[in-house]
């Protein structure tokens, strides 16, 4: 096995910025492994490219993205992009031989997701998606949770998405707003949920959704009114795994919602509840001891939760959105070894996909589609 890996990088916005920390903290964090080279990165043009990779520790800069692609020294790379441009930088990398790191959505079209599984498939390369919320610890203590049977069978799962980027209807247009990004609310983000619930429960079986677009129009930088493409709430009601139904609600526009990724479970024997804004702590609910003394017990990430421990030694202190990025990074670091690793490939992100489209299809048709 090589001792150190070539990285690129495709674009340096918000998530660009997350993939570059979790590069270089990595090795650090995790100790074991190879060491990231970060070697080539690309931007719209040369001199943001260069003022970026200095900024990020890129060696080398360009303005033009398919030359970190053609770049021999680049074994992986980052896609970070808008979602319109995933499907032709991951196939173009992938096509090159490198492995691939692109942010979800996984594409705008179904028809380019299914290209990008099935040229991932025949690239033989490692290719995985930006679904970073299943990489929190207590995401994944959840998981054992459910498997050692603490709150019993589970019959319904809701889940909640919301965020108020969006909420302010004098908020310029801008490309989130655009139908080249895809549906709205459903693909940005209800594939985060989707993702929770495929690493909990399997996959969604069947949909019904409701989209809405609450502001019809978005003002523009040049003074004039701009028609929304998108739709910024979706409502579906869905079944997934063995008969558990569920609720999922999101909204791009809700006022006072930061990052709220709300989880739900209902078992037979008790309940679990979460969310990402208070990433740090789950409450479980059991039906052990006598009902006088029934409550939901907090509990708050510890070393005992993996991998907490390979950030703090202490209990309680608490991780943040750009540790699970730099998790993610260690698990696309361990498929790339052959490794096991708890990652969404494409092929598991095409089933994602499928589950967005047919959402799409369900609002569109006014019932209940199959996945
Ligand atoms: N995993 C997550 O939690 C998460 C969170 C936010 C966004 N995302 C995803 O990340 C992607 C990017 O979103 P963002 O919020 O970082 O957007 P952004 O606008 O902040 O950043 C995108 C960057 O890509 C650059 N870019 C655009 N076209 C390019 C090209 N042809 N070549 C090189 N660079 C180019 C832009 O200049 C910009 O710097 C989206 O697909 C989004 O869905 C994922």
């Amino acid at each position: 096995m090589k001792s150190s890996i070539g990285v690129g990088l495709i674009g340096t916005g918000y998530m660009g910025k997350c993939h570059a920390l979790a590069w270089n903290s990595v090795k650090p964090v995790f100790g074991s492994g190879v060491q990231p080279r970060l070697v080539h990165l690309a931007e719209v043009n040369a001199a943001i490219a260069r003022a970026k990779a200095d900024e990020f520790g890129f060696a080398r800069a360009t303005g033009d993205w398919r030359e970190v692609i053609a770049d021999p020294e680049v074994d992986v790379v980052s896609v970070t992009t808008p979602n319109a441009f995933h499907a032709e930088m991951a196939i173009a990398a992938l096509e090159a031989g490198k492995h691939v790191w692109c942010e979800k959505p996984m594409a705008v079209t179904l028809a380019d997701a299914e290209r990008m599984e099935a040229v991932a498939k025949a690239s033989g390369k490692v290719a995985v998606l930006g679904y970073n919320y299943i990489q929190n610890p207590l995401v994944r203590h959840i998981g054992t949770l459910l498997e050692q049977g603490a709150i019993g069978s589970v019959n319904h799962v809701r889940l909640e998405m919301d965020e108020d980027f969006m909420a302010d209807p004098e908020a310029l247009f801008y490309w989130k707003s655009e139908a080249s990004s895809g549906y709205g609310a459903l693909d940005d983000f209800g594939v985060h949920p989707l993702s929770l619930l495929q690493v909990l429960f399997g996959s969604v079986t069947r949909v019904f959704a409701h989209l809405a677009r609450p502001y019809p129009t978005r003002p523009t930088k040049e003074g004039t009114a701009r028609a929304v493409e998108t739709f910024d709430i979706a409502s579906v009601l869905f079944e997934v795994g063995s008969g558990i139904s569920g609720v999922m609600a999101l909204n791009r526009s809700a006022w006072g919602r930061k990052g709220r990724i709300a989880l739900q479970i209902f078992g037979s024997k008790g309940s679990i509840v979460y969310d990402q804004e208070r990433m740090n702590e789950l409450q479980l609910y059991t039906t052990e001891g006598p009902g006088t003394e029934r409550g939901y017990r907090t509990i708050l990430t510890a070393p005992q939760h993996a991998p907490y421990d390979r950030f703090i030694p202490a209990p309680g202190h608490g991780l943040g959105f750009n540790d699970l990025k730099i998790i993610e990074c260690h698990e696309l670091l361990n498929a790339i070894a052959g490794e096991p690793a708890r990652v969404i490939d494409f092929a598991k992100g095409l089933v994602i996909e499928r589950t967005v489209h047919a959402m799409a299809q369900s609002h569109q048709e006014q019932r209940w589609v199959e996945v």
